[in-house]
This record gives structure tokens, sequence and C-alpha cells, in this order.
């Protein structure tokens, strides 16, 4: 595995790989097997799986945990190393936006709603950060995890707004055994927030049970989700949300094809998010 520090020298290692079919995944670290089954479909679905570890200071704002975000690069280049990724990004801040820096993505409609409301800037720096490494890695696929939805739904209107050319592949959420979503974040979780945490991977899966069932109702679907997640003390909740995957609208009723049900909370500091889908972002 090539580990490439500047903008020079992963176009260097590119450079040698021109003609193949080039895989991205995009991470911030701290690599858990979320990060891992993206960069193996990555390797099964390409010739060259180049994944970049970037703490990206725009998505954080003001307040939030850009300096307590765990950083573990060591581990992170063995995991990879373990996995076959062929390159490896690692950038400085300076690297990814030297001074002065001045152009910035905004998609205009999506990066307000959910998790856009209380992390205001979050997915102007998502969008950003993520065009400038689709620009310098030029991948014919990218792929995101689906526990980011409102992310990948974003990052697919920039890639078809700007004709970027590059096929997502946005896969399933994995879970502990318990059923909690991986997440770096997990780990700021004591274990009284992380047990109570269980309730929205809980009220989640009741919740595409009964849709299973033949439920459409979004306001019951919801009401019972806030009811089982409500019974949780240490859960504060940010929303439970029933929308539709192409706008991200509230929606009435469910639309099989085009529904997401996301929840996002916090437990003492920590944010946490888990959803289902009915529909594909992949594109
Ligand atoms: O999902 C993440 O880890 C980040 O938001 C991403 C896509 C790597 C951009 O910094």
């Amino acid at each position: 595995m090539r580990t490439c520090r500047t903008v020079a020298s992963l176009r260097r290692a590119l450079a040698a790989r021109a003609g193949d079919r080039v895989g991205f995944v995009p991470t911030m670290g701290c690599l858990h097997e979320g990060h891992l089954s993206l960069v193996r479909a990555s390797r099964r679905e390409n010739d060259v799986t180049v994944v970049s570890v970037y703490v990206n200071p725009s998505q954080f704002a003001p307040g939030e945990d850009l300096d307590r975000y765990p950083r573990d690069e060591r581990r992170d280049a063995a995991l990879l190393r373990r996995e076959g990724a062929d390159v490896l990004f690692l950038p400085a801040d300076a690297e990814m936006y030297p001074a002065p820096y001045r152009t910035w993505v905004d998609v205009a409609g999506l990066d307000g709603k959910l998790c856009g409301r209380s992390r205001p800037g979050h997915f102007r720096g998502v969008a950003t950060v993520v065009l400038k490494l689709l620009n310098l890695v030029r991948p014919q696929r990218a792929y995101f995890g689906q526990k980011d939805a409102q992310q990948a739904l974003v990052i697919r209107q920039m890639v078809r707004d700007l004709h970027l050319g590059v096929r997502l592949r946005v896969l399933p959420i994995v879970r502990d055994a318990d059923g909690l979503a991986l997440s770096s974040r997990n780990a700021y979780l004591s274990a009284e927030e992380r047990r109570a945490a269980l309730a929205l991977p809980k009220a989640l899966r009741r919740a595409q049970a009964r849709v299973a069932a033949g439920e459409r109702d979004a306001r019951a679907l919801r009401a019972a989700m806030a009811a089982e997640i409500g019974r949780e003390p240490l859960l504060q909740v940010d929303y439970i949300a029933v929308v539709r995957l192409d706008n991200l609208e509230d929606t009435a009723a469910v639309e099989p094809g085009n529904t997401l049900v996301a929840v996002a909370v916090r437990a003492g500091r920590t944010r946490l998010i888990d959803n289902f889908l009915c529909g594909e972002i992949s594109c």
C-alpha cells in the first residue's frame, strides 16, 4: 500500500495506475467494520482501491468535536494494509485547503434539513471536501455508508448536478452484535449511554417490520418510534423523520422506493444517527 500525504504524490501514485478502474473510499479514519466493508466492496469491483483518511475541519460546526475526534493513523494504515487497499491518502489541512481558500459547494435544499438543522454548515463542508477528493482521485466508483444517508443523498445530488460521472455505491449499515450501528463516535459513549442507544436500532427495526407488514402512515410510525426512544431518559431526540428520498421533505405516507426513515438523538455529548431505507441511494 502506498501512503501519500500530498496532492502531488497522490497524482504520481494514480498516474502509475492509469487505465485501471479506480474505487475510492473517503473516510475520517478511526476505521471500523463499516469502513472496511466499503474497502472490501471497492476491492471486489475495481482494480485499484484508494482510501482517504482526513478529519475535514470544514464539516464540524463551532463547538462540535473536531478537537477530540478519534484519530489513530497507525492503526488505520495497518487495517487498510491488511484489507489490501492500494493507496492511502493522508493529507494535512494545508494540502486540502491551501490559503487563501475561497470555493465552497452548497447543495441547496438538501443541506439544511434533518442533520443540517442542528449542524449548520456541515453538509457544505462535506460536499466541498468530497468534491475536492473526487477531483483528485477521479474514481469510477465511490463508496459511502448508508448510516450517513443524508450525506449520501447530498453527494448524489452534487454528482448529478455537476456531471461528475462517478458511480456512487451506498452500502448497508454495519452493526454491532447488539444492533448498534457502528460509528467512530460510539467510542465517546459511557456504558449506560451505549445501553440506552440500543433504543435506536430497536425502534427502527420495529418500524421497518410495520412497513413490511403494510403500514404506510408516517405519523403512526414516528409516534411509535418516539415512544420507544422516549423510554430512555439518557436520550434526547433531535429528530425522528419519515421523508422522501428524492428531496428529504416530510411525507405523510411511506412511498415504497422513495422513503428514508431516520433518527438522530443525543446521548450526553454524543450525537447518534441511524435509519432504514425504503429505496435505493446508489446511482
Ligand atoms: O463520512 C465521512 O466520514 C465524512 O463525512 C467524509 C465523507 C469522509 C467527508 O469528510
